[in-house]
Protein backbone atom coordinates (compact mmCIF):
# COMPACT_ATOMS: atom_id res chain seq x y z
CA UNK A 1 0.00 0.00 0.00
CA UNK A 2 1.42 3.26 -1.04
CA UNK A 3 2.41 5.67 1.90
CA UNK A 4 -0.16 8.45 2.88
CA UNK A 5 0.67 12.13 1.60
CA UNK A 6 0.57 14.58 4.66
CA UNK A 7 1.70 18.34 4.56
CA UNK A 8 2.76 19.47 7.84
CA UNK A 9 2.36 23.21 8.19
CA UNK A 10 3.85 24.64 10.93
CA UNK A 11 3.08 27.62 13.04
CA UNK A 12 5.51 27.94 16.33
CA UNK A 13 5.11 27.05 19.61
CA UNK A 14 7.00 25.04 22.35
CA UNK A 15 7.03 22.37 19.90
CA UNK A 16 9.84 24.48 17.62
CA UNK A 17 10.97 25.92 21.55
CA UNK A 18 14.58 25.96 22.66
CA UNK A 19 16.13 26.17 26.29
CA UNK A 20 19.26 27.16 27.44
CA UNK A 21 19.95 23.36 29.07
CA UNK A 22 18.73 20.17 28.76
CA UNK A 23 17.16 20.51 32.04
CA UNK A 24 14.83 23.53 31.70
CA UNK A 25 11.30 23.01 30.86
CA UNK A 26 10.08 26.77 31.40
CA UNK A 27 11.27 29.93 30.88
CA UNK A 28 12.26 28.88 27.29
CA UNK A 29 12.28 30.46 23.84
CA UNK A 30 8.78 28.65 22.00
CA UNK A 31 9.09 28.94 17.99
CA UNK A 32 12.55 28.79 17.50
CA UNK A 33 13.30 26.16 15.70
CA UNK A 34 11.94 26.00 11.70
CA UNK A 35 9.79 22.94 10.53
CA UNK A 36 12.33 20.95 8.71
CA UNK A 37 14.48 21.15 12.21
CA UNK A 38 11.06 19.24 13.86
CA UNK A 39 11.01 16.37 11.38
CA UNK A 40 14.55 16.01 11.62
CA UNK A 41 14.31 15.03 15.21
CA UNK A 42 11.90 12.57 14.81
CA UNK A 43 13.06 9.03 13.90
CA UNK A 44 11.19 6.95 11.16
CA UNK A 45 9.15 9.62 10.47
CA UNK A 46 9.54 8.65 6.64
CA UNK A 47 8.76 5.18 6.92
CA UNK A 48 4.97 6.81 8.41
CA UNK A 49 4.27 9.11 5.53
CA UNK A 50 5.65 10.99 2.33
CA UNK A 51 5.79 14.41 4.31
CA UNK A 52 5.68 17.58 2.68
CA UNK A 53 6.03 21.01 4.71
CA UNK A 54 5.36 24.45 5.16
CA UNK A 55 6.44 27.53 7.65
CA UNK A 56 3.09 29.42 8.08
CA UNK A 57 3.82 30.89 11.33
CA UNK A 58 6.02 31.15 14.13
CA UNK A 59 4.72 32.29 16.81
CA UNK A 60 3.93 31.68 20.42
CA UNK A 61 0.19 30.63 20.56
CA UNK A 62 -0.62 33.67 23.18
CA UNK A 63 -0.64 35.93 20.25
CA UNK A 64 -2.77 33.86 17.62
CA UNK A 65 -5.93 36.23 16.40
CA UNK A 66 -8.70 35.99 14.38
CA UNK A 67 -6.19 37.37 10.97
CA UNK A 68 -3.89 34.60 12.43
CA UNK A 69 -6.54 32.06 12.46
CA UNK A 70 -7.55 33.14 9.02
CA UNK A 71 -4.39 32.91 7.51
CA UNK A 72 -4.04 29.62 8.50
CA UNK A 73 -6.97 28.31 7.73
CA UNK A 74 -6.25 29.83 3.92
CA UNK A 75 -2.89 27.75 3.98
CA UNK A 76 -4.87 24.70 5.37
CA UNK A 77 -7.68 25.18 2.87
CA UNK A 78 -5.77 25.31 -0.09
CA UNK A 79 -3.76 22.28 0.94
CA UNK A 80 -6.51 19.97 1.70
CA UNK A 81 -8.00 20.59 -1.79
CA UNK A 82 -4.41 19.16 -3.45
CA UNK A 83 -4.83 16.38 -4.56
CA UNK A 84 -1.56 15.33 -3.93
CA UNK A 85 -2.20 15.97 -0.23
CA UNK A 86 -3.79 13.26 1.82
CA UNK A 87 -4.24 14.69 4.96
CA UNK A 88 -2.25 17.39 6.92
CA UNK A 89 -0.61 18.15 10.12
CA UNK A 90 -0.81 21.55 12.10
CA UNK A 91 2.03 22.04 14.97
CA UNK A 92 1.21 25.29 17.02
CA UNK A 93 1.70 25.95 20.65
CA UNK A 94 -0.57 24.62 23.15
CA UNK A 95 -1.57 27.71 25.24
CA UNK A 96 -4.42 28.48 22.29
CA UNK A 97 -4.16 25.39 20.48
CA UNK A 98 -8.10 24.16 21.48
CA UNK A 99 -9.65 27.84 20.12
CA UNK A 100 -7.45 27.51 16.31
CA UNK A 101 -8.73 23.81 16.29
CA UNK A 102 -12.44 24.74 16.97
CA UNK A 103 -11.87 27.56 14.56
CA UNK A 104 -10.88 25.51 12.06
CA UNK A 105 -13.26 22.67 12.93
CA UNK A 106 -15.77 25.04 12.12
CA UNK A 107 -14.61 26.85 8.99
CA UNK A 108 -12.56 23.79 7.13
CA UNK A 109 -14.71 22.29 4.00
CA UNK A 110 -12.95 18.57 3.85
CA UNK A 111 -13.04 15.28 4.53
CA UNK A 112 -9.18 14.80 4.40
CA UNK A 113 -7.74 14.62 7.75
CA UNK A 114 -6.74 17.45 9.67
CA UNK A 115 -4.92 16.77 12.96
CA UNK A 116 -3.15 19.74 15.17
CA UNK A 117 -0.08 19.07 17.20
CA UNK A 118 1.83 20.50 19.73
CA UNK A 119 4.28 19.88 22.74
CA UNK A 120 4.36 21.32 26.75
CA UNK A 121 8.14 20.69 26.77
CA UNK A 122 10.71 22.50 24.35
CA UNK A 123 12.66 20.23 21.74
CA UNK A 124 15.93 20.85 23.51
CA UNK A 125 14.67 19.36 26.75
CA UNK A 126 15.32 15.93 28.12
CA UNK A 127 12.08 13.73 27.67
CA UNK A 128 11.10 16.32 24.78
CA UNK A 129 7.63 15.00 24.60
CA UNK A 130 7.32 17.29 20.69
CA UNK A 131 8.92 14.55 18.64
CA UNK A 132 6.61 11.43 19.68
CA UNK A 133 3.10 13.76 19.33
CA UNK A 134 4.13 14.67 16.01
CA UNK A 135 5.10 10.78 14.65
CA UNK A 136 1.72 9.96 16.41
CA UNK A 137 0.21 13.27 14.44
CA UNK A 138 1.53 12.49 11.54
CA UNK A 139 0.16 8.26 12.57
CA UNK A 140 -3.48 9.46 13.05
CA UNK A 141 -3.41 11.45 9.75
CA UNK A 142 -2.45 8.82 7.49
CA UNK A 143 -4.68 6.66 9.42
CA UNK A 144 -6.89 4.65 7.04
CA UNK A 145 -10.33 5.78 8.80
CA UNK A 146 -9.26 9.32 10.22
CA UNK A 147 -11.36 11.09 7.38
CA UNK A 148 -14.45 12.74 8.39
CA UNK A 149 -14.04 13.16 12.01
CA UNK A 150 -12.83 16.92 11.81
CA UNK A 151 -10.09 18.26 13.56
CA UNK A 152 -8.34 15.79 15.61
CA UNK A 153 -6.00 17.19 18.81
CA UNK A 154 -2.86 14.85 19.40
CA UNK A 155 -1.26 15.00 22.41
CA UNK A 156 0.36 12.45 24.58
CA UNK A 157 -0.74 9.30 22.93
CA UNK A 158 -4.58 10.65 23.03
CA UNK A 159 -6.46 11.94 20.30
CA UNK A 160 -8.68 14.43 21.03
CA UNK A 161 -11.53 15.98 18.98
CA UNK A 162 -11.52 19.81 18.73
CA UNK A 163 -14.76 20.49 19.96
CA UNK A 164 -14.20 19.00 23.63
CA UNK A 165 -10.68 19.60 23.85
CA UNK A 166 -9.35 22.22 26.19
CA UNK A 167 -5.86 22.31 27.85
CA UNK A 168 -6.54 21.99 31.65
CA UNK A 169 -3.18 21.79 33.30
CA UNK A 170 -0.02 24.78 32.51
CA UNK A 171 3.15 22.46 33.32
CA UNK A 172 2.60 18.69 33.31
CA UNK A 173 2.62 17.04 29.62
CA UNK A 174 -0.92 15.70 29.97
CA UNK A 175 -1.67 18.93 29.72
CA UNK A 176 -5.02 17.68 27.64
CA UNK A 177 -8.47 16.40 28.27
CA UNK A 178 -11.86 16.45 27.06
CA UNK A 179 -13.68 16.43 30.29
CA UNK A 180 -17.62 16.27 28.70
CA UNK A 181 -16.81 13.69 26.29
CA UNK A 182 -13.98 12.22 27.10
CA UNK A 183 -11.04 11.02 24.26
CA UNK A 184 -11.99 9.90 20.55
CA UNK A 185 -8.91 7.90 20.58
CA UNK A 186 -5.16 6.53 21.30
CA UNK A 187 -2.48 5.91 19.52
CA UNK A 188 -0.36 3.11 20.65
CA UNK A 189 2.71 2.71 18.36
CA UNK A 190 1.25 2.23 14.84
CA UNK A 191 -1.73 1.31 16.06
CA UNK A 192 -4.26 4.12 16.11
CA UNK A 193 -7.15 3.25 18.43
CA UNK A 194 -11.17 4.99 17.95
CA UNK A 195 -13.11 5.00 20.52
CA UNK A 196 -15.81 7.65 19.44
CA UNK A 197 -17.06 10.21 16.65
CA UNK A 198 -17.59 13.49 16.62
CA UNK A 199 -21.25 14.39 17.19
CA UNK A 200 -21.81 17.84 16.05
CA UNK A 201 -22.13 19.78 12.68
CA UNK A 202 -18.91 20.57 12.21
CA UNK A 203 -16.35 22.14 8.68
CA UNK A 204 -18.64 20.67 5.58
CA UNK A 205 -22.07 21.10 6.93
CA UNK A 206 -21.17 24.72 8.47
CA UNK A 207 -22.18 27.76 6.51
CA UNK A 208 -18.70 29.16 7.47
CA UNK A 209 -15.66 29.19 5.47
CA UNK A 210 -11.99 30.94 5.88
CA UNK A 211 -13.59 34.12 4.72
CA UNK A 212 -16.05 34.61 7.00
CA UNK A 213 -15.68 37.75 8.64
CA UNK A 214 -14.99 37.55 12.49
CA UNK A 215 -17.23 39.47 14.49
CA UNK A 216 -16.17 41.36 17.64
CA UNK A 217 -16.74 39.03 20.41
CA UNK A 218 -15.37 39.46 23.94
CA UNK A 219 -14.96 37.07 26.67
CA UNK A 220 -15.89 38.29 30.66
CA UNK A 221 -14.98 35.92 33.70
CA UNK A 222 -17.68 36.20 36.35
CA UNK A 223 -16.00 36.59 39.97
CA UNK A 224 -17.72 37.36 43.33
CA UNK A 225 -18.43 41.29 43.15
CA UNK A 226 -18.08 41.73 39.20
CA UNK A 227 -19.49 45.28 38.67
CA UNK A 228 -22.11 45.99 35.80
CA UNK A 229 -19.26 48.79 34.49
CA UNK A 230 -17.09 45.52 33.12
CA UNK A 231 -20.36 44.74 30.41
CA UNK A 232 -20.55 48.53 29.75
CA UNK A 233 -16.88 48.93 29.25
CA UNK A 234 -16.97 45.88 26.31
CA UNK A 235 -20.24 47.15 24.65
CA UNK A 236 -18.47 50.58 24.43
CA UNK A 237 -15.65 48.82 23.34
CA UNK A 238 -17.94 47.82 20.08
CA UNK A 239 -18.69 44.23 20.67
CA UNK A 240 -21.09 42.29 19.14
CA UNK A 241 -21.35 39.95 21.40
CA UNK A 242 -20.24 38.89 24.97
CA UNK A 243 -19.78 35.73 26.55
CA UNK A 244 -19.79 35.92 29.71
CA UNK A 245 -18.06 32.65 31.47
CA UNK A 246 -20.31 32.27 34.53
CA UNK A 247 -20.20 30.95 38.44
CA UNK A 248 -21.53 27.42 38.29
CA UNK A 249 -24.34 27.14 35.62
CA UNK A 250 -22.82 30.17 34.24
CA UNK A 251 -25.06 32.00 36.59
CA UNK A 252 -25.69 35.85 36.17
CA UNK A 253 -25.45 37.95 39.44
CA UNK A 254 -27.98 40.53 39.94
CA UNK A 255 -25.65 43.35 39.13
CA UNK A 256 -24.93 41.91 35.92
CA UNK A 257 -28.37 41.16 35.09
CA UNK A 258 -29.03 44.76 34.40
CA UNK A 259 -26.06 45.13 32.41
CA UNK A 260 -26.55 42.24 30.04
CA UNK A 261 -30.43 42.59 29.54
CA UNK A 262 -29.40 46.57 28.78
CA UNK A 263 -26.43 45.75 25.96
CA UNK A 264 -28.92 42.85 24.53
CA UNK A 265 -31.56 45.91 24.28
CA UNK A 266 -28.63 47.72 22.56
CA UNK A 267 -28.44 44.69 20.04
CA UNK A 268 -24.99 42.85 21.91
CA UNK A 269 -25.32 39.14 21.61
CA UNK A 270 -25.30 37.67 25.46
CA UNK A 271 -23.71 34.03 25.66
CA UNK A 272 -23.85 32.39 29.11
CA UNK A 273 -21.31 30.22 29.49
CA UNK A 274 -19.71 28.34 32.48
CA UNK A 275 -16.46 29.10 34.23
CA UNK A 276 -16.42 25.69 36.21
CA UNK A 277 -14.45 24.29 32.64
CA UNK A 278 -17.33 21.85 31.78
CA UNK A 279 -20.81 20.71 32.06
CA UNK A 280 -23.75 21.65 29.94
CA UNK A 281 -25.29 25.26 30.67
CA UNK A 282 -28.75 24.57 31.48
CA UNK A 283 -31.24 27.72 31.11
CA UNK A 284 -32.07 29.82 34.33
CA UNK A 285 -29.01 30.89 36.02
CA UNK A 286 -30.75 33.92 37.29
CA UNK A 287 -32.21 35.03 34.67
CA UNK A 288 -34.75 34.11 32.06
CA UNK A 289 -33.14 33.32 29.22
CA UNK A 290 -35.81 33.36 26.68
CA UNK A 291 -37.60 36.82 27.91
CA UNK A 292 -34.00 38.41 28.65
CA UNK A 293 -32.97 36.87 24.74
CA UNK A 294 -30.18 35.52 25.94
CA UNK A 295 -28.05 32.10 24.75
CA UNK A 296 -26.75 29.22 26.56
CA UNK A 297 -23.51 28.12 25.24
CA UNK A 298 -24.42 24.52 25.62
CA UNK A 299 -21.05 22.07 26.64
CA UNK A 300 -18.71 24.43 24.52
CA UNK A 301 -16.14 26.48 26.72
CA UNK A 302 -16.63 30.31 27.47
CA UNK A 303 -13.65 30.71 24.24
CA UNK A 304 -15.02 28.35 21.65
CA UNK A 305 -18.62 29.79 22.54
CA UNK A 306 -16.69 32.86 21.42
CA UNK A 307 -15.27 31.75 18.18
CA UNK A 308 -19.28 30.47 17.22
CA UNK A 309 -20.20 33.63 18.08
CA UNK A 310 -17.75 35.42 15.93
CA UNK A 311 -18.52 33.36 13.27
CA UNK A 312 -22.40 33.12 13.09
CA UNK A 313 -22.27 37.04 13.94
CA UNK A 314 -20.19 37.56 10.84
CA UNK A 315 -22.19 35.49 8.94
CA UNK A 316 -25.12 37.86 9.31
CA UNK A 317 -27.01 35.60 12.01
CA UNK A 318 -29.75 37.27 13.55
CA UNK A 319 -29.98 37.48 17.17
CA UNK A 320 -33.24 35.28 17.71
CA UNK A 321 -31.75 32.12 15.84
CA UNK A 322 -28.56 31.78 17.75
CA UNK A 323 -29.58 30.00 19.96
CA UNK A 324 -30.32 27.50 17.64
CA UNK A 325 -26.70 27.63 16.33
CA UNK A 326 -25.51 26.67 19.39
CA UNK A 327 -27.43 23.74 19.57
CA UNK A 328 -26.21 22.78 15.71
CA UNK A 329 -22.20 22.73 16.60
C1 LIG B 1 2.61 28.43 22.92
O1 LIG B 1 1.42 28.19 23.16
O2 LIG B 1 2.99 28.84 21.80
C2 LIG B 1 3.64 28.27 23.99
C3 LIG B 1 3.33 27.22 24.98
C4 LIG B 1 3.23 25.84 24.40
O3 LIG B 1 3.28 25.59 23.21
O4 LIG B 1 3.10 24.91 25.25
Amino acid sequence: MPLHRIHLLATGGTIAGTAASPAQTTGYAAATLPVDLLCSAVPGLGDVAHLSTEQVAAIDSKDADPAFWQRLAGAAQAALDDHHVDGIVISHGTDTLEETAFYLHLVLKSAKPVVMVGAMRPATSLSADGPLNLLNAVRVAAAHDAAGRGVLVVMNQTIFGARDVAKTNCVRADAFAAPDTGPMGLVLDARVVWLARPQRAHGPATPFDAQTPLAPVDVLVAYAGMPARMVEAVVQGGARGVVLAGAGNGSVSVAMHAALREARQAGVAVVRASRTGSGYVMPGGGCDDVADGFCTADTLSPYKARILAMLALGAGCRLEDLQGVFETF
